[in-house]
């Protein structure tokens, strides 16, 4: 039943009259009350007239109506059918294998690579860029093609571009005349560790079980050449301010003469050191800097820290992704390494699905800045390793055996961008806990910081 509102003007006392309209056998119909009025004939031929409007606008939305209900059951063959026609697209979507979306940042990212590659090219035109060339324009062609057919595969993609950015990072390090694996670096990968060369607790006591420690790592450094230095998180075993350094192995092995520095005022500053993350390279500490994403530089000299943003997409801190074996190691998301190289940072992003990414650090001395290089993805989870170190631009990960063994079971070369799972080399350590674990260049020793104890090794190739 149609219900209409009809609006009468009275005649003088400007007083409106409301009426509820009928629809009845094809025409409005309304009951007036006429008594009100004393029949003036110029309002009763107004209101005659919108009466006959009233059953004219209602007459238009029956037809309105009639339309409607007609095409109704027509908009919703064609809902129907668009679902239908989307759900495939859905299941895909639900799959995390297909959207629009990732489709158009998987073009970016190739075409980003593409710029890239034709960079080194011009200034590097040798076999394995022309193959590198070759082969990120054949993912390119792919991915445009399955944008138009929408078969897709995602996971594969993204391997093989994960796989083709790494190809493309090596490349920028190779230099023009590259000959042998570095400098130092030719006898491959690690083959055995030795048993533990050096034991020590902790200065601080073994209550603050995380840390780092080490010697210092910079390979033709003048100042610091032999100083050991050690790095106690004391606050929540996260956060830390001071370092100290003895200048000996015999002063560090008596705890005796140590040089104390204070790299922030308190545990809650910019410059505080996050997580057991730092390493002594040169005349600096760089480390993890308080609730960032940056690495900090602190220069012993000076007092002064500068630092650089680490590159990624949602770059893990705060416990985001540290190591784990079956406890975490709380905030251990960056881990600051050295070897042969230079500089290190280790760290996960959600780019990268939490898989552990490896960024070269720069430390330019006239310029005074800190900057990063090149950055490489793996395909290692990084909540699933119990801690990482790097030799010779190799980046190798540890996982927990027992309470008194680890065991390095994996391997990332940044030279090739290849990744070896096959380790099974074994570490023995006195405590369950790795907080940090850091590669020495300048004596091939490995440094553990084991729950507050200090362990070194020999490693061996
Ligand atoms: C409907 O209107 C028609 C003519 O206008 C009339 O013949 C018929 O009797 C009416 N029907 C009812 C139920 O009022
Ligand atoms: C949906 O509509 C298209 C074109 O109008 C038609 O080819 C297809 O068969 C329809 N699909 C379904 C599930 O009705
Ligand atoms: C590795 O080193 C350990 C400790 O020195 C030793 O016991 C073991 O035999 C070595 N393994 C190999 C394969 O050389
Ligand atoms: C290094 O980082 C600084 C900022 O910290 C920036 O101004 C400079 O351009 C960077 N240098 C290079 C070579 O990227």
């Amino acid at each position: 039943m149609l219900l209409l509102l009809l609006l009468l003007l009275s005649s003088g006392d400007g007083k409106a009259q409301h009426v509820s309209g009928q629809k009845k056998n094809g025409s409005c119909v309304c009951e007036v009350n006429s008594n009100m009025w004393s029949f003036p004939a110029v309002n009763y031929n107004a209101m005659l007239q919108q009466v006959q409007s009233c059953e004219g606008s209602l007459n238009s939305l029956q037809e309105k109506l009639e339309l409607s209900n007609q095409r109704l059951p027509q908009i919703q063959a064609v809902i129907k059918n668009v679902t239908e026609r989307l759900e495939p697209h859905q299941y895909l979507n639900n799959q995390g294998l297909y959207t629009d979306l990732s489709f158009h940042l998987l073009s970016q990212e190739l075409s980003q690579l593409e710029t890239d590659i034709g960079a080194i090219h011009s200034q590097l035109n040798n076999g394995q860029t022309q193959k590198l060339s070759k082969e990120v324009g054949k993912l390119h062609t792919d991915v445009d093609k399955m944008h138009i057919s929408k078969t897709i595969n995602m996971k594969t993609v993204k391997e093989k571009l994960r796989y083709l950015k790494n190809g493309v990072e090596s490349c920028k390090s190779i230099p023009k005349d590259f000959r042998g694996q570095g400098r130092f670096c030719f006898k491959g990968l690690i083959s055995n560790i030795s048993d533990p060369v050096m034991t020590k607790v902790s200065p601080k006591g073994k209550t603050y079980i995380s840390g780092s420690w080490g010697k210092q790592a910079q390979m033709d450094s003048e100042g610091q050449k032999s100083s050991y230095w050690v790095q106690p998180l004391l606050n929540s075993h996260i956060w830390g301010n001071t370092l100290h350094i003895y200048q000996t192995y015999e002063d560090f092995m008596a705890s005796a003469n140590h040089k104390d520095f204070t790299i922030a005022p308190s545990f809650t500053h910019a410059n505080t050191i996050e997580g057991p993350s730092a390493v002594l390279y040169g005349e600096a500490l760089y480390y993890h800097c308080y609730r960032s994403i940056d690495v900090c530089r602190y220069d012993l000299n000076s007092n002064t820290v500068k630092r650089v943003t680490l590159p990624g997409t949602g770059v893990g801190f705060s416990n985001k992704f540290p190591y784990c074996y079956y406890d975490c190691r709380v905030n251990s998301d960056v881990d600051v390494e050295a070897d042969e190289m230079g500089l290190w940072a280790l760290y996960a992003t959600v780019g990268n699905h939490g898989n552990l990414v490896v960024s070269q650090l720069v430390w330019d001395n006239e310029a005074e800045t800190l900057n990063v290089s090149q950055t490489w993805e793996t395909r290692m989870f990084k909540k699933s390793v119990s801690n990482a170190f790097m030799v010779c631009g190799v980046l190798y990960a540890t996982r927990y055996v027992d309470e008194y063994h680890e065991e390095v079971f994996y391997a990332f070369d940044t030279a090739t961008g290849k990744e070896d799972n096959s380790l099974a080399v074994p570490l023995e350590k006195v405590a369950k806990g790795v907080a940090s674990l850091s590669y020495n260049p300048t004596n091939r020793q490995i440094y553990m910081y084991n729950d507050g104890y200090l362990l070194a090794y020999q490693a061996l190739f």
